[in-house]
């Protein structure tokens, strides 16, 4: 706990147990006028000359303040109601507290690299898993997809401190070498890599999957499924110690989802190549493993229609009754990159509440 004995710090308490509710308060070294910066604990909040008064922020403390019920939905929370973390931080820098709730579970990467391929906002899957990559100490090289998503993707990239960023259009071979060549000159060994990538064009998750179009059906398995292979071809002569690749599927793999249409079958052969990818790459002590994640509102998911129905589903009948919270997505990714998972290979693991389990 902290750290009112730290003199050059200004600790600011929330005011009152319901301004506490989901809340943060940030003390800025420095910072003379206390105020409390709100936010949603699965969020982000992003310091500025504003708010500091033009003061420069070397260091600051958070503060998280979270009602029970919020932090059931986060078993890795091990701290009580409240309690601060200290993080280097410059002014305009992301502050993350997935990042710190997840720094209590692991904190065994110190020293490996993880590459993470689509970050694409601050709601992707990708950027839960890279940021409890982060919190459990590893290096983080970060792609995205285009110049157009560079904005954006560059400024959450960069604000995790050390993690780097590059861009990589998985559909393009000479893209993925370059970028490997890069990671080689840069981290000579690799670890870990998270493929978060997933694409069908939007009128193939619409209407009657019988008129899935020959070019949708390619595109999507080139996309959402080679891109894996080709993406573990080249990762695997870095990965010199052995290692772990995730990737990303969902349950309409195995079930019809009225329209995932293609993409169902895209995540039914992604599950199924990364079963022979672990046969293949087991014997160089790389583990394949794919995270079956529950429905959450992203950028990918918004091109679903139907995806609100989808929601009221599964909150509705999922044994946990509620969806799963992108946070528990992203420190199973951390699990799975860690060696507390070291025997599990080849799997589809399910992060969904426990949809998956009921047959009505
Ligand atoms: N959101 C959900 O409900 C859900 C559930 C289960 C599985 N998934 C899977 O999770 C993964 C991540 O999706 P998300 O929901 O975080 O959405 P997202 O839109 O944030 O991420 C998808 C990423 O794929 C990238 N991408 C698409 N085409 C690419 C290409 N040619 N080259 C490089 N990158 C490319 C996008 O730029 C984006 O960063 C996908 O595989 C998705 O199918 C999502």
């Amino acid at each position: 706990m902290v750290s009112s004995e730290r003199k050059n710090f200004i600790e600011i308490p929330a005011t009152s147990s319901t301004a506490a509710r989901n809340t943060a308060s940030f003390a800025f070294e420095g910072f003379v006028n206390p105020q409390i910066f709100r936010t949603n604990c699965s969020d982000a909040a992003r310091t500025s000359s504003s708010v500091t008064g033009g003061s420069k922020l070397n260091r600051v403390l958070i503060f998280l303040h979270m009602p029970t019920p919020r932090r059931a939905h986060y078993p890795c929370l091990k701290y009580n109601d409240s309690a601060a973390r200290e993080v280097p931080c410059e002014a305009g820098s992301l502050i993350s507290f997935c990042g710190q709730e997840t720094r209590y579970m692991f904190d065994d990467l110190k020293g490996k690299t993880a590459v993470v391929f689509g970050v694409a906002n601050k709601r992707s899957i990708a950027w839960a898993i890279a940021q409890g990559l982060h919190a459990a100490g590893a290096n983080l090289a970060i792609t995205y997809q285009n110049e157009r998503m560079e904005q954006e993707a560059k400024d959450l990239i960069l604000s995790l401190p050390g993690a780097e960023a590059f861009m990589c259009d998985v559909s393009n071979d000479a893209e993925i070498a370059g970028l490997f060549e890069k990671l080689k000159q840069r981290y000579g060994k690799l670890h870990a890599i998270v493929h978060s990538v997933a694409f069908a064009p939007a009128e193939e998750l619409k209407g009657d999957f019988v008129n899935t179009t020959r070019e949708g059906f390619r595109v999507a398995h080139d996309i959402s499924v080679y891109s894996l292979i080709a993406v573990c071809r080249a990762a695997a002569p870095l990965m010199e110690d052995g290692g772990s690749v995730i990737t990303m599927t969902y349950y309409g793999a195995e079930k019809v989802v009225p329209h995932y249409n293609v993409m169902g079958v895209a995540k039914a052969a992604l599950e199924c190549t990364v079963r022979y990818l672990a046969q293949d790459l087991g014997r160089k002590k790389i583990r394949v493993n794919a995270i079956s994640a529950g429905p959450i509102k992203t950028l990918a998911a918004r091109g679903i229609s139907g995806l609100g129905d989808m929601l009221k589903s599964h909150a509705e009948r999922a044994p946990l009754q509620r969806n799963v919270e992108v946070a528990e997505v992203g420190s199973t990714g951390v699990f799975l990159a860690s060696d507390a998972s070291s025997g599990i290979t080849g799997e589809t693991i399910y992060v969904d509440c426990g949809y998956n389990i009921m047959g009505f």
